[in-house]
């Protein structure tokens, strides 16, 4: 999608809006990842995403996964990055983003083990630092994340870079904020079941990235949504560091954006 689609309602200076319906945004994402996959394999080359877990993604990797199979896609070329990982669970936990990106990207798109790389979920105290400094090398060796898919958290997170984290910040352990641990509770059964640490890339490590593609949809994004288009970058709401990255799109639906959005109504 170019600036003069008609779809695009606005565009602020920083941080470029896409206004589009779940189902919309999954289409052109996975058509992009999947130009910017066969592009690469032309060239002899991989393609490096830096993948999100979450409800928001969900439907992107659907689409995904629904072409690869009825266009017979081979994905032989993708390496792919997660952004975070909960700490203290056994790989195989339910909960775990490992389990997750097992059931619903790396097996059907036939992205084997060696390809798939997340922060480890049971890496002892002793070895995270090593662990988290490996990972930010696996990255670079690669070739850096060609594109990098995002969701926002309700307190402004991106990856788990929770409210106070800097702008420079790197793969590393960090403290789950109570918001975030609130809202995987329902998931995990219960609060005092959700993991109070966690390892995640770092602002610096997302920034990094080629291209950045964000998330957010529904009504319960827009108080986020909105805080985040307004504010001026700094550590208080994380995700206010994506303004003036070189290719980020916001890409959020009419509910997330409220209808106070400047230029909704041009659609
Ligand atoms: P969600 O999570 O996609 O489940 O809303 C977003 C996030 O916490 O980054």
């Amino acid at each position: 999608m170019t600036a003069a689609n008609p779809m695009m309602s606005t565009e602020t200076p920083s941080l470029p809006v896409f206004v589009r319906t779940p189902s919309q945004a999954a289409e052109d994402i996975a058509a992009e990842i999947l130009e910017l996959v066969a592009s690469r394999a032309r060239a002899g080359r991989c393609a490096v995403l830096g993948l999100a877990t979450g409800r928001t993604p969900l439907e992107i990797y659907a689409v995904l996964a629904r072409r690869v199979r009825e266009e017979r896609l081979s994905l032989a070329n993708v390496v792919t990055f997660n952004l975070d990982e909960f700490l203290g669970l056994a790989p195989a936990h339910p909960q775990s983003f490992r389990r997750y990106m097992c059931e619903r990207v790396f097996g059907p798109l036939g992205i084997e083990g060696e390809r798939g790389h997340l922060p480890a979920s049971d890496v002892s105290d002793a070895h995270t630092e090593a662990h988290c400094r490996a990972y930010e090398r696996a990255i670079a060796e690669a070739g850096g994340i060609d594109l990098q898919v995002l969701g926002i958290g309700s307190n402004g997170h991106i990856g788990f870079n929770e409210p106070g984290s800097a702008r420079d910040s790197r793969t590393r352990v960090v403290e789950l904020a109570d918001s975030t641990r609130r809202d995987a509770a329902a998931a995990f059964g219960g609060l005092e079941r959700v993991p109070r640490r966690a390892i995640t890339m770092g602002v610096a490590t997302i920034l990094d990235a080629r291209r950045i593609r964000v998330l957010a949809f529904g009504a319960h994004k827009r108080d986020i949504v909105r805080r985040t288009l307004e504010s001026t970058p700094g550590s208080a709401l994380p995700a206010t560091f994506l303004h003036g990255h070189g290719d980020v799109r916001l890409y959020a639906d009419l509910e997330a954006l409220g209808t106070g959005f400047q230029g909704a109504s041009s659609r």
